[in-house]
């Protein structure tokens, strides 16, 4: 009765997770620290604003009148938004979206035929194997080295393309790694999808969330051929429940234009966006701006709180993330799933192990946008579980140097 694709949607529950199912049902309280939900934080955009701003918008939305491409006030505000960056995206050549991950679908099906390539970074948040599987598209993996920071392989990149491949995915800043691209590497990026007639899509949704540069590096405005930028107000404005995001196509002018009448009808289809949200984004673009720079700021004293930590212990170590939510951290021969295991059990923290990111399976990641009061608990809980499990395996401590043990 059931698609070969729906048969294909049922993993099976890894053991971390019937670990921390079974707890649950014990009644014992689980913190979960790898969430990129930053409301469950206390990251918020302010309630009463939020309240006039919808109430305002659904009073202009009292006729429906459907743009399929989206509210026009809506797109022009997302190109002031690129305009304050000095980025030139014509509002006729944006698309609204109910958020990221679905315009990673469109971009898939607007791109690529069955069995078509589209690369991604590896390691890499595991959201597209179900894009790809749902979609029919191929992902080919592209390797970011950690010994380098994250950042991209662009010589091995350039290994991996296919006579199939149609789309380079560039996520900016990285889930998980935090790696913000250079203006180097986009611009080899750029060189490659150039002389490959590939379209970039480049995923910013942690674009306010820097670390270290002032200025994210887009490959909007490049010589590419044709680039799509997704981003949205879940993390922007900590509103993910507001369900809404966008694609800003650029590119050589003949391209965009057809991508955009093929959007415009695959967006017809469904017009998915909720019409006051449309109504009410110009105004939270406006009235967002401090909430914006307030949680930038927090986010970045975040950083400093687990940056410190991270600095004063040798049971782990770590890539300075650039920007985004999360750290890596390196285990140097601890057995990532039991420390995983261990660190659930003993302090009732869930973080992820590695390889549920593709990676070499020698990490933990977690995402240090906590609680303040809690944050620094929780990073002693964990690195005080990660010595202890250090020093019980003399054959991992006799391999890290004297001085560091
Ligand atoms: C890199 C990345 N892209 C996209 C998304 C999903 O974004 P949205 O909430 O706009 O669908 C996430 C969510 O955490 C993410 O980490």
């Amino acid at each position: 009765m059931f698609s070969r694709i729906a048969s294909r949607l049922h993993g099976e529950t890894n053991a971390l997770y019937s670990l921390r199912d079974s707890l649950i049902n014990q009644g014992v309280p689980i913190q979960d620290l790898i969430s990129g939900n930053i409301n469950a934080q206390g990251f918020a955009f302010p309630q009463e604003e939020l309240e006039e701003i919808l109430v305002r918008a659904s009073r202009q939305c009292l006729v429906y009148q459907p743009d399929s491409l989206g509210r026009k006030q809506a797109r022009e505000a997302i190109s002031e938004f690129y305009q304050d960056r000095e980025i030139l995206l014509d509002p006729d050549s944006i698309l609204l979206t109910p958020g990221t991950s679905l315009s990673y679908w469109y971009c898939f099906k607007l791109l690529a035929d069955e069995g078509d390539e589209i690369l991604c970074p590896q390691p890499s948040y595991p959201l597209f194997d179900y894009i790809a599987l749902l979609s029919g598209v191929r992902l080919i993996p592209y390797r970011l080295d950690e010994t380098e920071n994250w950042a991209i392989d662009i010589d091995r990149l350039e290994t991996v393309l296919s006579t199939r491949t149609r789309a380079i995915v560039l996520i900016s800043p990285h889930n998980p790694t935090g790696h913000v691209a250079s203006p180097d590497e986009i611009s080899r990026v750029t060189d490659i999808a150039l002389r490959h007639d590939l379209a970039i899509l480049c995923d910013e949704v942690f674009s306010e969330f820097l670390i270290r540069e002032k200025v994210l590096p887009r490959p909007a405005g490049s010589a590419a051929p044709l680039v799509f930028t997704l981003n949205g107000f879940s993390k922007m404005f900590a509103l993910p429940g507001l369900k809404f995001g966008w694609m800003a196509v650029s590119g050589e002018q003949a391209r965009v234009r057809q991508a955009m009448r093929s959007l415009e009808l695959i967006s017809d289809t469904f017009l998915p966006v909720n019409e006051i949200v449309q109504a009410a984004s110009p105004e939270i673009f406006r009235r967002g701006e401090n909430v914006r720079n307030d949680f930038t700021r927090r986010i970045g004293e975040c950083w400093n709180v687990t940056e410190e930590h991270l600095a004063a212990t040798d049971c782990c170590s770590y890539v300075k993330p650039e920007g985004g939510f999360y750290v890596t951290l390196r285990l140097n021969g601890l057995e990532e799933e039991k420390a995983a295991e261990i660190i659930l059990k003993r302090n009732r923290l869930l973080l992820h192990p590695g390889y549920f990111y593709d990676m070499e399976p020698d990490h933990l990641v977690l995402s240090f946008v906590q609680k303040p009061e809690i944050l620094r608990d929780v990073l002693s809980a964990i690195t005080t579980t990660l010595s202890d499990l250090r020093r019980n395996s003399p054959a991992i401590s006799a391999g890290i140097p004297e001085e560091k043990r």
